[in-house]
């Protein structure tokens, strides 16, 4: 296949990493032939402007913006002043003003407003200086602060590239002997090869066709390679799932949620074992983790705290720091995570570790992700590739597996009897079942995302656990459907909230027939007398919220405390999938909602 399509492809199974502009660099025949653009892959390939470029190899980067706006300048790859070096980077240099300004005073002509283009232009002084390409790349990360993914090659040796790594995922793809790819992950080489080699931290690597050397930046010692087989199959992506073709990836994902909780609830027990027992010796206990993984981890604070365990304080990672200058020692960190990526979860993780001697256990979707590296102790989630950039079933997954390290809690510290904790995992096996009859009679719920399609503000409402739910479900709406959405927990409305609330203002209500009921019905029955419009997400077999609502989506549980103390997973994923139909409804893309990413890996 011609390279640059073979690139351009790649780059199209990355753009959920960002999709604001695009680009690739070819060396042909001791030149570089380079094109970029604003815009998405697909609209930038048009007439294949992209894919009939020619050469021998080459980089590519789907960009989303930090230093420097969207448009063609800023867009990678960047190029040197001799425009032989092409370089394409993930992550952000922090000290790149001054580097900047030195390279400018040296005589450096800048073109963008990125902190990328400092990289080609130092490689360029290292081998005017007589370093060849490894070096003057060794050189060049030692004098750049931050973290980076970078690529890079050079019109004149066109048998090698070189990559180096810190902070920022890159994993090299490798058909022994014949051809070599790298992307910042699997799936940028995905249909091309299954052997993979994940790069370190401070690591650089050379890249030969069919061959890798990897070098310690610090020391330049050689390492021997790590080369491991990539499990996800072929259909993880694509919009297909058992024959069946989905228009978008989101929705199949959603579809994917049973078995992937099915897998979740029957991990092996030794796995959950040594995670749970570092838990139960700290002292403090803290969970963090960003966005819907935030939601999830939130719903964990209160699984552990429900089924008997110790208090655990749940801290958004983008806030741990300053919320804990002065962590208590003996704590242990609960971070979640699907990619196993963000940048603000390492950052936390990284304090905790480093500064305050904190044990760090992780619940990452994403084997082999720097999370796992710098973790004590890690849960794998089963949740497989998850392209749609907004999590799904990653967070069903995760959340399944905190109600596991719940319940084991709750048996070693003996708050129910063997039969309860046998009745409780039996519920929690029964979410499979319940998950798939949501998704068999998912029209029900299209019905109702139709109803509030043209609302623009919608508050979601629930106390307790539930509220967990109500702020993932407020989160799917805002950033798949662009509703401007408000979750918070339902007792707080009298408190200022319900100044709003007028004629027909739609308030969702998260109700299941839990401890928080009835203190529930009294928060609906204030918004309803000021004339709110009530949408509640019940039980099966639940009335009383359903008489007081205007209307209701029923979740088909057991009317039993096992049921109820187990179900959050099939709630979220009736949220899950409102938000995606009120999305596709609208007519918007669900699965590239605009201004977002998959995996921040910048702070
Ligand atoms: C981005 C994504 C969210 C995700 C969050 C945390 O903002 O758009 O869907 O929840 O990152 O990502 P993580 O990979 O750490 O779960």
């Amino acid at each position: 296949m011609p390279i640059a399509k073979l690139i351009r492809e790649g780059l199209e199974r990355m753009e959920y990493r960002g999709y604001d502009s695009a680009g690739i660099a070819l060396v042909n025949d001791g030149k570089i032939e380079l094109r970029k653009k604003a815009g998405r892959i697909i609209d930038i390939n048009k007439n294949g402007w992209l894919d009939s470029m020619s050469g021998q190899f080459g980089v590519g980067h789907t960009r989303w913006a930090t230093h420097g706006r969207p448009v063609e300048f800023n867009s990678h790859p960047h190029l040197d002043c001799s425009g032989k070096i092409a370089l394409v980077h993930n992550g952000i240099i922090e000290n790149y003003q001054d580097l900047r300004k030195e390279l400018i005073a040296r005589g450096h002509n800048l073109k963008s407003d990125t902190d990328t283009e400092v990289f080609p232009h130092l490689i360029e002084e290292f081998i005017g200086k007589g370093f060849d390409l490894k070096d003057s790349v060794i050189e060049t990360v030692k004098l750049c602060k931050g973290a980076y993914g970078v690529v890079v090659c050079h019109a004149d040796t066109p048998e090698y590239m070189v990559v180096a790594r810190k902070e920022s995922p890159l994993i090299i793809g490798i058909t022994p002997g014949e051809t070599t790819y790298c992307g910042s992950d699997i799936p940028a080489f995905l249909p091309l090869t299954r052997k993979a080699i994940i790069l370190d931290d401070d690591e650089v690597a050379v890249l030969y066709p069919g061959e890798v050397e990897i070098f310690k930046v610090k020391s330049g010692e050689k390492k021997k390679l790590d080369m491991m087989d990539v499990k996800y199959s072929m259909e993880a992506a694509q919009k297909v799932l058992d024959g069946k073709s989905y228009k978008w990836f989101m929705h199949k994902e959603l579809h994917e949620v049973p078995r992937k909780i099915k897998e979740q609830i029957m991990m092996p027990q030794e796995d959950l074992d040594s995670f749970v027992k570092t838990i139960l010796e700290a002292e403090r206990i803290f969970i963090t983790a960003a966005g819907t993984a935030f939601y999830a981890a939130l719903a964990g604070k209160f699984l552990i705290s429900n089924f008997g365990g110790p208090y655990v304080e749940a801290i958004l990672c983008s806030e741990f720091i300053d919320t804990l200058p002065n962590m208590p020692e003996n704590s242990v960190v609960i971070a979640v995570s699907q990619s196993g990526e963000t940048a603000d979860t390492i950052e936390a993780i990284r304090y905790a570790r480093e500064k305050h001697g904190a044990k760090i256990c992780s619940i990452v979707n994403v084997v082999g992700s720097s999370l796992t590296r710098y973790s004590d102790e890690v849960i794998i989630t089963t949740a497989g590739l998850e392209i749609a950039v907004a999590s799904q079933k990653a967070y069903c997954t995760q959340v399944s597996a905190l109600t596991l390290i719940a319940l084991r809690i709750a048996e070693l510290k003996e708050t129910y009897s063997v039969e309860e904790i046998k009745k409780f995992r039996d519920a929690l096996l029964k979410t499979v079942d319940i998950a798939e009859n949501i998704l068999i009679e998912e029209g029900k719920i299209r019905e109702i995302g139709e109803k509030i399609s043209n609302e623009t503000n919608i508050y979601f409402l629930a106390r307790g656990i539930s509220t967990s739910a109500a702020l993932e479900g407020a989160l799917k709406l805002k950033e798949i459907a662009y509703i401007h959405t408000e979750a918070y927990a339902a007792g707080e409305s009298k408190h200022g909230p319900i100044a709003l609330i007028e004629e027909g203002f739609p308030c969702i209500f998260i109700a299941p027939p839990d401890a928080t009921y009835s203190r529930l019905i009294g928060n609906i029955m204030e918004m309803k007398s000021r004339g709110a419009k009530i949408i509640s997400v019940v039980a099966d077999f639940d009335e009383n919220v359903t008489e007081i609502s205007d209307y209701t989506i029923r979740i088909p549980i057991e009317n039993n405390k096992y049921a109820i103390a187990t179900s959050i997973v099939p709630f979220v994923l009736t949220l899950q999938l409102m938000a995606y139909f009120v999305s596709d409804f609208k007519g918007l893309d669900p699965d590239k909602p605009k201004n977002l990413a998959k995996s921040v890996t910048v702070k």
